[in-house]
């Protein structure tokens, strides 16, 4: 009866956690930005620069009812970092609004108090938007946060003290302060990450032996013993490092292998129940990994004959929903906005009293099954004693019948 029980029980639980399902919000043949004019755009489409067939999202953040989106850098994009609405009335989709503002960009070349290059974004626990910028040849690279609940309020947080192309951040909110670990690499294979220090307002880098670093993610902030999560852009070996030495201050790590992607990762995302996801070069799928089981990829989505380098980019919101685009460097559409309630939210996201919710439906659940079970015993004894009572009137009955013979075997003819 036990397995029976606990059959029923796992496959409702099972249930819970099937497949997510995505629904597609927006579908561009072409994207365009939010121009100040008619007047404007036809002059940058003039003088070269805006290119509107060369708009390519990389990484993407979404925060209450706005998704933000870095761009390629390419020739004819006039800003690296872009938000839109997550829902819209319109049949068209929406443009992207250049942000937190066209001036923080456009009229920012070779100035570096503006945003050059929008790379790696992620929101932090309060609504802030942390932005990695490359920079340029000419600016060092930088960190910036936007108060998204606070009339988007910009502050330069940190210039790093080298230049070049940055490609993704995970913020670490723990009781020892705020950090963010970046990591940097394009054509070039990197043996080390950087820190930045929000409390100590300064930057270090790790160094990480033979390990080249490029795609990063982060284990859930309730997770005691935090880990951070490390792959190659060269490799397909994914790599953790320990947290508790990096805020400490170490210089030098020695990541530990986890386990071998089907293919080289270059985005990688934890949620807050420890599901890691991953996007890989030229490939039309996204995988994902419970990591409190052994290393084991499973199919998240894949899409129709996909074309790309960089199909996916994708993030979670506070909500519990998964937002994904799917771009194509060749085809129209050229990219569309996926999303799917998969329940679980940032890795940054923790709040005790959700979690006691949990455990109180779990109590419940357990609850539940326990008064089945009992009544399922109760069931199955009475129907025995049934049984048994029958089982004993046929004996007696039989044995009557057994007295009978005798007596009337006993009985003179
Ligand atoms: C190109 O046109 C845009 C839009 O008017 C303007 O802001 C920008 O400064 C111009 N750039 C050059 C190099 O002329
Ligand atoms: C952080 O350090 C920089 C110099 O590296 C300095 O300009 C800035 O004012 C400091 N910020 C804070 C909040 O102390
Ligand atoms: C942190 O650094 C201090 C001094 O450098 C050392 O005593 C301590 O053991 C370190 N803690 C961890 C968790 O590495
Ligand atoms: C971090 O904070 C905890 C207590 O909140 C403390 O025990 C620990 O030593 C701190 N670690 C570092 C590296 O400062
Ligand atoms: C991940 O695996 C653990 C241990 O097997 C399980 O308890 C948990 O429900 C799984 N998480 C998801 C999201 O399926
Ligand atoms: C995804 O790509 C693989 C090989 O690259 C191919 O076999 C498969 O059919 C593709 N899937 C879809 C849905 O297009």
């Amino acid at each position: 009866m036990c397995p029976f029980v606990c059959a029923i029980f796992l496959l409702c639980l099972s249930s819970l956690s099937t497949a997510a399902k995505f629904t597609q919000v927006y579908k561009w043949s072409e994207m365009d930005f939010e121009w100040p004019s008619e007047a404007t755009r036809t002059q940058a489409m003039e003088n070269g620069t805006y290119n509107p067939k060369k708009i390519y999202p990389r990484y993407m953040a979404v925060y209450g009812t706005r998704i933000f989106l870095s761009l390629e850098k390419l020739a004819g994009i006039p800003a690296t970092l872009v938000s839109l609405p997550t829902s819209s009335a319109s049949y068209a989709p929406p443009k992207l609004t250049p942000f937190p503002s066209w001036d923080l960009h456009l009229h920012g070349k070779g100035d570096c108090e503006k945003i050059q290059e929008a790379r790696g974004l992620e929101v932090d626990s309060v609504g802030r938007l942390w932005v990695l910028d490359s920079g340029s040849d000419k600016c060092n690279s930088k960190l910036w946060t936007i108060d998204l609940n606070n009339k988007d309020q910009t502050k330069l947080m940190h210039r790093f003290s080298l230049r070049g192309l940055m490609h993704d951040l995970v913020l670490d909110e723990s009781t020892n302060g705020t950090f963010a670990y970046s990591t940097r690499g394009g054509a070039w294979s990197e043996y080390k990450f950087n820190i930045f220090s929000k409390d100590k307002n300064e930057s270090w880098t790790v160094e990480t032996q033979e390990v080249e670093i490029f795609s990063i993610a982060m284990s859930p902030k309730k997770e005691q013993s935090g880990k951070l999560y490390v792959s190659s852009l060269n490799w397909k070996e994914l790599f953790s490092i320990s947290i508790a030495a990096l805020r400490n201050g170490t210089r030098a790590e020695n990541p530990k292998p986890i386990g071998h992607w089907t293919e080289k990762p270059y985005r990688m995302l934890m949620d807050n129940r420890g599901t890691m996801y991953a996007a890989f070069r030229w490939q039309n799928h996204t995988t994902s990994w419970n990591s409190s089981q052994i290393f084991q990829e499973q199919t998240f989505y894949e899409v129709v004959e996909l074309d790309s380098e960089w199909p996916f980019t994708f993030a979670l919101d506070e909500n519990g929903i998964f937002w994904m685009t799917a771009c194509d460097e060749e085809k129209k559409p050229i990219c569309r906005l996926f999303k799917a309630a998969v329940g679980a939210k940032s890795y940054l996201y923790w709040d005790p009293a959700e979690e006691s919710i949990l455990s109180t439906r779990l109590h419940n659940i357990l609850i539940v099954s326990v008064i089945f079970i009992i009544l399922i015993s109760l069931v199955f004894i009475a129907f025995w004693i049934l049984q048994t009572k029958k089982w004993n009137d046929d004996l007696s009955e039989n044995i009557n019948d057994t007295h009978h013979m005798k007596i009337l075997k006993s009985c003179p003819n």
